[in-house]
This record gives C-alpha cells, sequence and structure tokens, in this order.
C-alpha cells in the first residue's frame, strides 16, 4: 500500500486520489474508534466551527500542500491566504484557485509570511498553522519557528485572532517531537493571557478576555 502511494504521488491524480479518500478515512478512523491520528474531515469540520464561533471571516493556512483545507473551507470564509514553502506545490495551488478571487496562495516560508500578512490585517482572523512543525516528511523540525509565528500573531495590533494547530497530539512524544501536554505548558508560560485547549486532536489557542 505504502509503495502504491509512492508511486502514486509521482502522478497528477494523487490530490484527486488524497481528496476521494477523505470520507473513507473518516469512516475508517470512526470503526476504529477514533484513534490519535484524525482524519481530515474532522480538522476541516474543526476550522469551519472555530471560524463560525468566533465571527472570523478570514482564514490563514500555513502549510497548503494540495489545497485540501482550501478546498473544504473555501465557501466558509470570505478571505483565505495560505502559505506553501515548495515552489512546485505551492504554483500547482496558484493553478487550482486561480479563479477564486477571495483565495491567496503565498510562496514562501511560513516564518516570514505569516508576518508579513498580518501587515494586512485589520480584523481578527481564523489561524490554521499546519506547516510541517513537529515531523513532515521524515524530517525532525524544532518548534522554534511555530513559536516564532505565534509571537507574531500575539504581538499583533488585533488582539483577538484564533490559533488552531495541527499535528500536536498525533505526533505527540514521537520520534523526539514534543509531548502535548509539555507544549501546553511551555505556550501557557509564554502567553499567560491566552486560553490554551486542546480539542478535537487540535491545539487551540484564544485570547481569554474575548472568548
Ligand atoms: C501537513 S501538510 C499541510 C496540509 C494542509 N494544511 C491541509 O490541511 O490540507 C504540510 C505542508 O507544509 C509545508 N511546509 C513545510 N515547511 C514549511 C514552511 N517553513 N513554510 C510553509 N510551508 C511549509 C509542506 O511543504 C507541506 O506542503
Amino acid at each position: 500500500m505504502r509503495a502504491l502511494r509512492k508511486l502514486l504521488k509521482k502522478t497528477s491524480f494523487y490530490p484527486t486520489y488524497k481528496a476521494l479518500g477523505h470520507y473513507p478515512d473518516y469512516w475508517y478512523w470512526l470503526l476504529r474508534g477514533k484513534p490519535t491520528r484524525i482524519p481530515h474531515i474532522v480538522k476541516q469540520k474543526t476550522v469551519e466551527q472555530f471560524g463560525k464561533r468566533y465571527g472570523l471571516k478570514t482564514l490563514i493556512e500555513t502549510g497548503t500542500y494540495y489545497g485540501e483545507m482550501v478546498s473544504g473551507l473555501k465557501n466558509d470564509f470570505t478571505r483565505i491566504i495560505s502559505i506553501e514553502f515548495d515552489p512546485p506545490l505551492a504554483a500547482a495551488a496558484k493553478r487550482k484557485f486561480g479563479k477564486a478571487r477571495h483565495i491567496e496562495i503565498l510562496q514562501g516560508s511560513s516564518e516570514l509570511m505569516v508576518q508579513q500578512t498580518l501587515a494586512s490585517l485589520t480584523e481578527p482572523a481564523m489561524f490554521w498553522l499546519d506547516a510541517g512543525y513537529f515531523l513532515w516528511a521524515g524530517e525532525h523540525k524544532t518548534t522554534d519557528r511555530l513559536t516564532t509565528e505565534l509571537d507574531s500573531i500575539f504581538r499583533h495590533s488585533v488582539p483577538n485572532h484564533v490559533v488552531l494547530i495541527d499535528d500536536v497530539v498525533s505526533w505527540s512524544g514521537r520520534d523526539g517531537t514534543p509531548e502535548v501536554t509539555d507544549l501546553e505548558r511551555d505556550l501557557n508560560l509564554r502567553y499567560p493571557e491566552r486560553k490554551i485547549t486542546v480539542e478535537s486532536g487540535l491545539m487551540c489557542i484564544r485570547h481569554a478576555e474575548y472568548l
């Protein structure tokens, strides 16, 4: 199965194959009693619900990949900015969403691009941070980039952005990644004015005053 997926990854059919797998993946996850690795559909629903709950019209995503989150939520936000480091992936996403005027794909590293994007924000936004902060494609990452981005977001003139971070639970403690409880404690110390929770396997950070 792994070899087949590796082979498919080299074809232009791969994004479609991935998208077609979302619901079967979700049903299989339910069948297995909801294990730690959260299916994409649940992530999409969670981002959508947080956006609705806090009346957020703008979605900022780090890590576009094949644009699955953008596709899933394109009708739920009036402005979507997605940041992708990998030039071919960014170019493919630009082609895919080229006709959607409310969607912007930016190529570059998220730690710089998040800062750049914040300069254009005057209202609170939903941040979906998913740019391989922990383990990505077999590479070990540090959480420095994540905290650089969180610092930019929380120092911004708009105080009530809402942040959801992917993979904190599914990678917790695996292969040198931080334990989710340690990460939560560290972030609590760093951002004492924020409320940090783990919901549907994702870490959520909001300003305690605006809940
Ligand atoms: C888990 S995938 C993102 C999945 C996507 N957000 C979704 O929900 O469908 C991680 C993506 O982050 C990208 N990435 C890794 N490092 C990055 C960086 N420093 N800046 C921006 N994107 C990065 C990878 O190339 C990959 O496309």
